[in-house]
């Protein structure tokens, strides 16, 4: 018999938010389902129950048939439920193999065996087909093979099932194949595999079917061979949102040069030399470690540059910390929101207003209505769906704290020159995502220069107007917009 998972009138109360509804639906082995839904619609909410790490407010759920109640993530793991969360859970001061099998270690006498631990560790990973030694620190991984560490993690446990919330939001094409390969390979041992995406492509390539909840509670459900984007997109958001790039209302009249980079080094960064106008949006493509995050961290001042010229407004500047470059006008919006930027016992009005903050001072004190004002155009302009702006954004869903991200780069208080956007929709909801797109053009408008991250090259070639694409640390081709195509970006990508 195959294995089967049923969710019976699941519902979660947080104070002011009703997480989850009355939410029931049945899987079962050797399938794929997937959960989708705009930012905070629940989909994590029901993964955490699922994975013993919160209680369900009402409901139950069934494995096989049978009831379980897990008291906590110890023991959903003992019964073959292994979730991989939407936020890296990783011990970054230990190596691979053993956040692989943390809580798992192989003993022998008294201690741990070490041969056996980097011996089956380094088996997934070779599996998995990745260029990893299991010895590493995951402190020295990028984002996205620290992401991959957590799904070898998940799948060292063998479990019955499997659920990914979000896994690709930081991997790019390689470790997407990879991926997937498993998935699929998952798919005929008979497990049962949930699967958390944004992403619309990933969705008609992994999943069988497909369970929409929205504010909580159960939409719909279809198989995938019967739904279309259009659909989804209704069930989702409620409406129709239309082709979004070709209704971009976009900025075609450029200003003066605002950033020049001339053959720009660091060690992770080779002889970069790019230009970006007032009111142009450059994109930036390529597979992940390319070296994008790496060249606008050092045109920020994040990371040290050891040789090459960076003139802004026509000034070579020099600036020793991300602080001088704030004070110049240039404005990054990180892609890691946990590691880089988002401060999470913190309020979403703390959050969004935290760069403005000499700017909002009157005399002594704080101007609590600017302050107000602030945090309530974050909260509108990215839809952030919260009840205050006094809750923490360790309450919010990925989606809603990648958005207070947005929100504090982008108000009206900072006199920003360049806005540097890297993987801003990374988790973000497929209505928000192209309100997004709309606003980086009206940034463009403003006269700002823009510079676009994205791994998806769709995004990248449907909004920015130039596109650099990057591999290796080095610029290896320029577009414009009109001439972009997906394989030649990957072409270029891979060169
Ligand atoms: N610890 C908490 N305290 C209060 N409210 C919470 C808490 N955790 C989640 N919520 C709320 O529960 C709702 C559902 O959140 P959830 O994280 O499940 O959304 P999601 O569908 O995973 O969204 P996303 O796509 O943005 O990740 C949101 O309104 C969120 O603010
Ligand atoms: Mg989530």
């Amino acid at each position: 018999m195959a294995h089967s998972l049923e969710f019976k009138n699941i519902g979660k109360l947080y104070p002011g938010v009703k997480a989850l509804d009355d939410i029931s639906f049945r899987t079962e082995g050797g399938k794929v389902l997937a959960l989708m839904g705009e930012n905070g619609a629940g989909k994590s909410t029901l993964l955490k129950i699922l994975a013993g790490d919160i209680k369900q407010s009402e409901g139950i759920y069934l494995l096989d048939g049978k009831e379980q109640d897990f008291k906590n993530p110890h023991e959903a793991i003992l019964a073959g439920v292994s979730v991989i969360y939407q936020e890296r859970q990783m011990i970054p001061a230990l190596s691979v193999a053993e956040n692989i099998y943390a809580g798992f270690l192989p003993k022998k006498g008294g201690g741990i065996d070490r041969k056996t631990l980097y011996a089956n560790a380094q088996k997934i990973i070779d599996k998995f087909g990745l260029h990893m030694d299991a010895h590493t620190k995951v402190a020295r991984l990028s984002v996205a093979y620290q992401q991959m560490v957590e799904i070898m993690k998940a799948y060292s446990r063998n479990p019955t099932v499997i659920c990914f919330d979000e896994p690709t939001a930081s991997l790019s094409d390689a470790e997407i194949s990879a991926l997937f390969r498993i998935i699929s390979e998952l798919k005929e041992e008979g497990k049962i595999i949930l699967y958390v995406s944004h992403r619309m492509a990933e969705i008609f390539q992994v999943a069988d079917s497909i369970v929409v909840l929205k504010d909580g509670k159960y939409v719909t459900s279809m198989d995938v061979a019967d739904a279309s984007e259009e659909k989804l997109i209704r069930a989702m958001v409620g409406r129709d949102i239309g082709d979004t790039y070709a209704n971009l209302k976009r900025n075609d009249k450029y200003g003066d040069v605002v950033l020049e980079v001339k053959n720009l080094n660091n060690a992770k960064v080779h002889d970069v030399s790019l230009t970006i106008r007032r009111g142009e949006v450059v994109g930036l493509a390529g597979l992940v470690g390319a070296g994008r995050t790496e060249l606008v961290r050092a045109i920020f001042a994040a990371d040290k540059v050891t040789s090459g010229e960076i003139i802004l407004d026509g000034q070579p500047v020099h600036f020793k910390s991300p602080h001088d470059a704030i004070k110049a006008g240039i404005a990054l919006c990180p892609e890691d929101r946990k590691e880089q930027g988002l401060v999470l016992f913190r309020s979403i009005r703390e959050n969004t207003t935290m760069p403005v903050l000499s700017e909002l001072k009157k005399g002594a004190f704080l101007d609590k209505k600017k302050e107000k004002e602030i945090a309530q155009e974050a909260i509108e302009k990215y839809d952030i769906r919260t009840d205050t702006m006094e809750k923490l954004t360790t309450q919010l869903s990925g989606g809603n704290q990648q958005k207070v991200i947005l929100g504090r780069w982008t108000n009206s208080l900072m006199k920003t020159k360049l806005l540097i956007l890297d993987e801003p929709t990374k988790g973000i909801d497929v209505g928000t995502k192209a309100e997004i797109y709309q606003m980086v053009c009206d940034i463009a408008s403003q006269g700002i220069g823009v510079i676009f991250i994205s791994s998806e090259t769709p995004e990248v070639i449907g909004v920015a107007d130039t596109i650099y694409v990057m591999h290796n640390g080095r610029i290896t081709g320029q577009l414009k917009r009109e001439e972009a195509t997906e394989e030649k970006i990957l072409a270029l990508a891979m060169d």
